[in-house]
């Protein structure tokens, strides 16, 4: 597959580590639209700091950021995840998208496109276990907290938190929120999205292909708008564009990696990134560190940055919906705002 081996330095067949790949590379599905390599470099290498300075994403190896998760067999999970119920998707669709289920409740037409269920970590292994075709898919995504057992909360404590708060401290983030323990199967599919934190997502399980787009393409991607469940996520299903509708996602190129047990991938603030489990590639496990971003600077610069541009539409969004009392008026007075007006910029006055 081109793309895929495009600025590739490993063979199509193995990975970094020299382990072979239980998949081979060129079965992946084929999207419409451009990639390039997401670097993989050795934790020490002097470019893995400037690129996440530069809010670029990496796979970062030999972090040694999970080592003390990599023994995570299902087995072992049965035994010591603990009692506490666990947050599982149920889907028909190998498509989990995330939705916000407080905005879900107030909008009366939305199907959500999977449904949250409680479960304990041995009925999820079970049904894991006794899978058939027809079986409606799971994928579980717990945030890691109290309730795990203790030999969890162990290995927990084992991860290589000097080199992740390091990393925080260097850049200037704000505090971690969470980590988040996803455990899939083959073929899942966390459609393209941004979220609103720093990311090191750290693999312990299988492979999973991430495949990433710069916040510029916002007019690309067309998330769903702010007020909708949806929030935050592509509505272009990259299987099956409408490009009718999303005529913007011809323009999309992304850049993508295949992470595997032990990889680290820095996915920066407001990057849109899909991440699928890879076909025939067994049960993903990952963790990931979400970090709140750092202050915003007191002097602001410009040009701004497609980042801060994404945080000002979310804004404006959102207080249009406020002062207009109903979100579904937003986009009328938009459209009203911006339609045979804006077409011609080079009359407007400049600020400096
Ligand atoms: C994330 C994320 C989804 C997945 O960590 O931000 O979107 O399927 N993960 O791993
Ligand atoms: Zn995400």
């Amino acid at each position: 597959m081109a793309a895929l081996a495009a600025g590739s330095t490993t063979s199509a067949t193995e990975s970094l580590s020299g382990q072979p790949l239980p998949f081979r590379p060129s079965e992946l599905k084929q999207y419409g639209f451009k990639t390039e390599q997401i670097p993989k470099l050795p934790v020490d290498h002097p470019k893995v700091e400037e690129l996440i300075a530069a809010e670029e994403p990496v796979v970062i190896t030999g972090t040694h950021l999970v080592d003390s998760a990599l023994k995570w067999e299902l087995n072992y999970l049965r035994d010591n995840m603990g009692q506490a119920p666990f947050n599982v998707y149920v889907a028909k669709s190998p498509k989990f998208m995330y939705f916000d289920e407080k905005k879900a409740r107030l909008c009366k037409d939305f199907r959500p496109p999977s449904r949250r269920v409680e479960m304990g970590m041995a009925e999820f292994m079970d049904r894991l276990q006794n899978m058939s075709a027809d079986s409606e898919r799971l994928y579980l995504q717990q945030t890691l907290s109290e309730g795990v057992g203790e030999q969890i909360v162990s290995d927990f404590i084992g991860f290589n938190w000097a080199w992740v708060m390091d990393q925080q401290k260097k850049n200037g983030w704000g505090p971690l929120t969470s980590n988040l323990l996803l455990i899939g199967m083959e073929g899942n599919i966390t459609p393209s999205h941004y979220d609103e934190q720093q990311n090191f997502f750290a693999q312990v399980k299988g492979y999973k292909r991430c495949i990433l787009h710069h916040p510029s393409q916002f007019g690309c991607l067309y998330p769903y708008p702010v007020s909708h469940p949806c929030d935050r996520q592509s509505q272009v299903d990259f299987d099956n564009p409408d490009y009718e509708r999303f005529p913007g996602f011809r323009e999309a190129y992304g850049k993508e990696a295949i992470v595997g047990p032990g990889d680290v991938l820095y996915i920066p603030m407001y990057w849109w990134h899909q991440i699928e489990s890879v076909p025939k590639g067994g049960i993903t496990t990952s963790v990931n560190f979400w970090f709140k971003s750092g202050p915003t600077p007191r002097e602001i610069t410009y040009p701004l940055k497609a980042q801060q541009k994404v945080a000002i539409m979310r804004n404006i969004e959102k207080m249009l919906g406020e002062a207009l009392g109903d979100p579904k008026e937003v986009g009328v007075l938009l459209q009203t705002m911006v339609s045979g007006r804006y077409n011609d910029p080079k009359h407007l006055l400049t600020s400096s």
